[in-house]
């Protein structure tokens, strides 16, 4: 196949775009990325050592998952205290000291905020379970149904697995959409409105500079607490349901974009929400709303040209009348890592069908293939317009680790789907900093202790050590695909598709054009174009099948 050359036009200043419209953001999942403390769990002073590697990787912000103190049954995401750090992390002064340093090397922090749920072992649930009538009011308590209330209040289930419903002792029932240990509030209740207002303040305080937020689309719930039905599959990503993107969940956040606006510079919010559908998720991304939200459909899609180019044009489609960018993820600490997604022939529609984190796990894994493709993925994603998110090791290509003894497993989906369902802790396993003498792979500065979860041994070839001075790693290339992407694109320029074939995806940015060869025949290039970076070497000028390529003229 030939195509013709296009002629590119100066590189536009973005002027006055905010700097999260085009940011790259960098996903720390604390407990996993680096250990400074040596007791085998990631921590602040893990992650502050690790700060100018991050800033010379070219990522613009870090957004680390929940540093709470929790019981931890649910990574993190089961909070107990919203104003402090869980002691295995560190303190409150060294997360504004990280705030600071990291603020001094170029990068914005933003943490994650979980407002559906606390923990049960919040100073509020205590007291709920106490009998306190109106802590009570601040989570979802109702009586059972049946002659002695022994049924359940409504036919809901978990999103882990099992009812959505935990009887206590003295006949009521809470609600908790997660684990038992995770008991959702009553936002319809000021004082849960409140309370979560001022916990923004007290980070943003302190140099936050912004929030992803957790489950945003839930909170409020159906107020009669209808029956679900035929919709009675939980999962958060699934159809309308009267647990999720109720109305009412809009106030809650005009209220919060009020608070980020009254700082200098104001604060920032990304809102996880899993809608059935891109017109359901613009209505958080109102001027008034949330300024970002993740668009899942791209990390669902296969790897097949016609499908990325739909997903493509129809998340931009879908934020331009609101003015937010759109946000490119391919993986994060949910789903299968994006090497071992795109391992296996996937399902022709998995957005629609059966969507399971990307397991699919009824094929054996191709991992050369998946590398090959992440490789590509990675070219694809940090130049498509808007802001693009990476999660720790997708930089080093790492794979999800699918062979967990069930003995380590920790998240609770594990348990709570009768062992059925292995969960996320396959994309959770400590980073492989290093090759030095020790149990875990330069997780921990000494390497004495295991990590909290087990390194595959096959991960000694992928530590960061092994791939910083090597031209053919997948960290130099990505090192190289940010370097490029900060100094020749920049957020307002648009992308125009190329004629490209069946097998490609083809578009001009600004003064470049990117090349995504999905197929397995090589792909000729524009002869007139010089290559700046590509994922796999070319052959006879042609780009391999499986690779990706960023050209000039
Ligand atoms: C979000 C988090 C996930 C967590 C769940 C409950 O989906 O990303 O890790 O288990 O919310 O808080």
């Amino acid at each position: 196949m030939s195509v013709s050359c296009q002629s590119i036009g100066d590189v536009e200043e973005s002027v006055g775009a905010p700097w999260w419209a085009d940011a790259v953001v960098y996903q720390v999942y604390l407990r996993s990325f680096a250990d400074g403390s040596g007791d085998g769990v990631g921590d602040l002073a893990g992650l502050r050592s690790k700060l100018p590697y991050l800033a010379d990787l070219g990522v613009d912000a870090l957004w680390i998952n929940p540093w709470y103190p929790s019981p931890m049954a649910d990574g993190g995401y089961d909070v107990a205290d919203y104003r402090a750090i869980h002691p295995d992390f560190g303190s409150l002064a060294d997360a504004e000291t990280l705030i600071d340093e990291a603020h001094r090397l170029g990068l914005r922090i933003l943490a994650d905020i979980v407002p559906n749920h606390t923990s049960s072992a919040h100073t509020w649930f205590r007291a709920a379970l106490a009998g306190d009538a109106a802590a009570r009011e601040r989570y979802v308590f109702r009586d059972g149904r049946g002659e002695d209330g022994s049924l359940a209040p409504n036919d809901w289930v978990s999103c882990f697995g099992g009812p959505a419903w935990t009887r206590l002792p003295d006949g009521q029932w809470y609600l908790h959409l997660f684990a038992p240990d995770q008991p959702d509030l009553n936002w319809a209740n000021p004082e849960v409105v409140a309370e979560f207002e001022d916990v923004l303040r007290f980070w943003f305080d302190r140099g936050l500079d912004g929030f992803r937020i957790d489950v945003a689309h839930g909170l409020m719930k159906q107020p009669d607490l209808a029956d679900a039905g035929p919709r009675i599959a939980s999962s958060q990503h699934v159809q309308a349901h009267p647990a999720w993107d109720q109305d009412s969940v809009h106030e809650v956040y005009r209220g919060w974009r009020t608070i980020a606006d009254s700082y200098d510079p104001p604060k920032v919010f990304v809102g996880e929400i899993w809608v059935p559908d891109n017109d359901r998720l613009v209505r958080y991304l109102r001027p008034d709303e949330l300024h970002t939200a993740f668009q899942f459909d791209f990390l669902r899609t296969p790897w097949r040209a016609d499908a990325l180019r739909t997903v493509i044009d129809d998340a931009r489609e879908a934020v331009r009348d609101v003015g937010a960018p759109p946000t490119w993820v391919l993986s994060n600490h949910d789903v299968t890592r994006v090497v071992t997604r795109y391992a296996r022939h996937q399902p022709l529609h998995p957005v629609e069908a059966d969507w399971d984190r990307g397991r699919w796990p009824y094929q054996a894994p191709d991992i050369d293939l998946g590398r090959r493709r992440a490789r590509a993925a990675a070219l694809l994603q940090l130049a498509l317009p808007g802001t693009a998110y990476i999660y720790q090791g997708e930089e080093w290509g790492l794979d999800e680790v699918e062979d967990l003894d069930g003995r380590v497993r920790q998240d609770p989906m594990w348990v709570q789907s009768d062992f059925t369902d292995p969960g996320r802790d396959g994309c959770r396993v400590p980073l492989p900093w290093g090759a030095q003498a020790g149990a875990n792979l330069g997780f921990s500065p000494d390497g004495a202790v295991p990590a909290w979860l087990p390194q595959p041994e096959s991960w000694a070839g992928l530590t960061h050590d092994e791939q910083v001075d090597d031209p053919d790693s997948f960290l130099t290339l990505y090192r190289a695909a940010l370097r490029i992407r900060h100094q020749l694109w920049c957020g307002a320029e648009d992308l125009v598709w190329l004629d490209s074939g069946g097998d490609a995806v083809a578009f001009r940015r600004g003064p470049l054009e990117c090349w995504v060869n999905t197929g397995t025949r090589a792909l000729s290039l524009p002869s007139c174009a010089a290559v700046l970076l590509s994922s796999a070497g070319l052959v006879d000028g042609k780009l391999p099948g499986d690779a990706a390529a960023w050209l000039r003229h």
